[in-house]
């Protein structure tokens, strides 16, 4: 049953982190979606397998069917590892690992924070942290010449700073912010995460954190996320200490590693399609729909599991009851039976009447609250971006994460 990567002797292993150090292995997935669209990954770590899901069609149909595909942590949750297996176990479930109608309860808690009025009036807010870091920039190029690192010097502490204003905390604490966020995502990258101990240690810390702001907010409370945690725990909701903790962790990492890479990611899509960028340049009105291009082509998040509740067919394929299904978010969003030229950057893309949509944020029940703070933040960003640094260029290869989960960037060294 196992398909033979392409020509090579070894069957695909897409749970293999060593996978994604040169990038998204975008043969591989366009092989299975042409071959084995449903493709059983046998794993080589002792897990049970999972069934792989790279066509568009199938990762939407799986998304809209939460009683038949659970995300539920008492069914093994959203990453590819069962959850309730995972040595933190003492961290509860939050939102994205649930089924309705609990995970509704618990998503309607923190969606006042991302409601149109809102975003903007963030907006402001998120243009003068641009400014000032690519000021930043200028000055640390100006004294110390040669290239400097994109992700350190703007995409990280630009989205970390947006979501300290999201919990109404200090963009001081945001080095903390990014250190914790790294080290969950991080779990096969040892320069993200050192051991288990330092993983523990980071809970220890964040939950230390998390609690500070808990009381602070019970004395008083403000506009921030934080408090309309602590104000659903006081009307009496299921909210807890330890579900307050596992949602404080999850937007920690939901909120600031996608962004981040979607932003280093974006620049380099630019970088080798200059005529996009031209055409960016030329036309600022489409630069919403290049931040929506820019999540489909990097596709930040590479996937999300669900676990089969039922015998079911999909894409053709019997999927037995407690099976894994994993949806890879990169292949879908270079399906060709859906996108028109999928490997083209076309930053027009969604200007486009009836143009199909890209499931980098996800589909149905779990789709992305963050979806149009993402989309903001990465527009905001290239408008400042593109008027004070007109030259601004990868002057290297990006370094990347170790990791099936997150398609991330660690450092792009840059010139402007
Ligand atoms: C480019 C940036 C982003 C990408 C690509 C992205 C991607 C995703 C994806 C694929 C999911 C679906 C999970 C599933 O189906 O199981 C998701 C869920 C989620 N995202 Fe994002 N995200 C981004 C930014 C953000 C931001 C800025 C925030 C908040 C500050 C955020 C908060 C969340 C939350 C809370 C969920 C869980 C929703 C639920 O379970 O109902 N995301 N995101």
């Amino acid at each position: 049953m196992t398909a033979q990567a392409h020509g090579s002797l070894k069957p695909i292993d897409l749970k293999d982190p060593d996978l994604y150090v040169p990038g998204v292995p975008h043969e591989t997935f366009t092989w299975l979606r042409a071959n084995q669209p449903v493709y059983w990954n046998p794993e080589t770590d002792g897990g049970a397998g999972f069934w792989a899901l790279t066509r568009h069609a199938d990762v939407v149909a799986a998304s809209t069917d939460p009683a038949t595909f659970s995300s539920a942590r008492e069914s093994g949750g959203h990453r590819i590892f069962n959850e309730n297996e995972f040595p933190a176990q003492d961290i509860e479930a939050s939102m994205i690992s649930m089924d309705p109608p609990r995970h509704v309860d618990y998503r309607r808690m923190v969606m006042g924070g991302f409601t149109p009025p809102r975003l903007r009036d963030m907006e402001a807010g998120i243009r003068a942290r641009a400014v000032n870091l690519i000021g930043a920039m200028i000055a640390r190029k100006a004294r110390e010449g040669g290239p400097i690192d994109f992700v350190s010097g703007f995409s990280a502490p630009y989205a970390i700073q947006t979501l300290a204003e999201l919990f109404g905390v200090s963009e001081a604490d945001g080095d903390k912010l990014f250190e914790w966020s790294n080290a969950v995502v991080g779990e096969d990258d040892p320069e993200c995460r050192a051991s288990p101990e330092y993983m523990q240690a980071c809970i220890q810390q964040m939950a230390g954190y998390s609690m500070g702001l808990w009381q602070l907010r019970a004395e008083s409370a403000g506009g921030d996320l934080i408090s309309m945690l602590v104000k659903a725990a006081q009307e009496g909701t299921e909210m807890s200490i330890p579900r307050y903790l596992s949602t404080f962790i999850l937007l920690v990492v939901a909120g600031n590693e996608t962004t981040r890479n979607s932003i280093s990611g974006g620049l380099i899509a630019l970088d080798e399609n200059p005529e996009q960028r031209e055409r960016a340049v030329a036309d600022p009105s489409l630069l919403p729909h290049m931040a929506q291009e820019i999540v489909r082509w990097v596709s930040p998040v590479l996937h999300m599991r669900r676990t089969a509740m039922r015998d079911v067919e999909i894409g053709g394929q019997l999927i037995r009851q407690g099976d894994k299904v994993v949806m890879w978010y990169p292949s879908a969003n270079r399906d060709e039976a859906v996108f028109d030229e999928p490997f083209r950057f076309d930053i027009g893309r969604t200007a486009k009447p009836g143009a199909p949509k890209h499931l980098g944020f996800g589909f149905g029940e779990h789709v992305c609250l963050g979806q149009r703070l993402a989309e903001l933040q990465l527009r905001v960003a290239y408008e400042e971006l593109f008027a004070r640094l007109p030259n601004l260029k990868p002057a290297g290869p990006p370094r990347r994460l170790r990791s099936n989960f997150i398609n991330g960037i660690k450092e792009l060294p840059v010139t402007f």
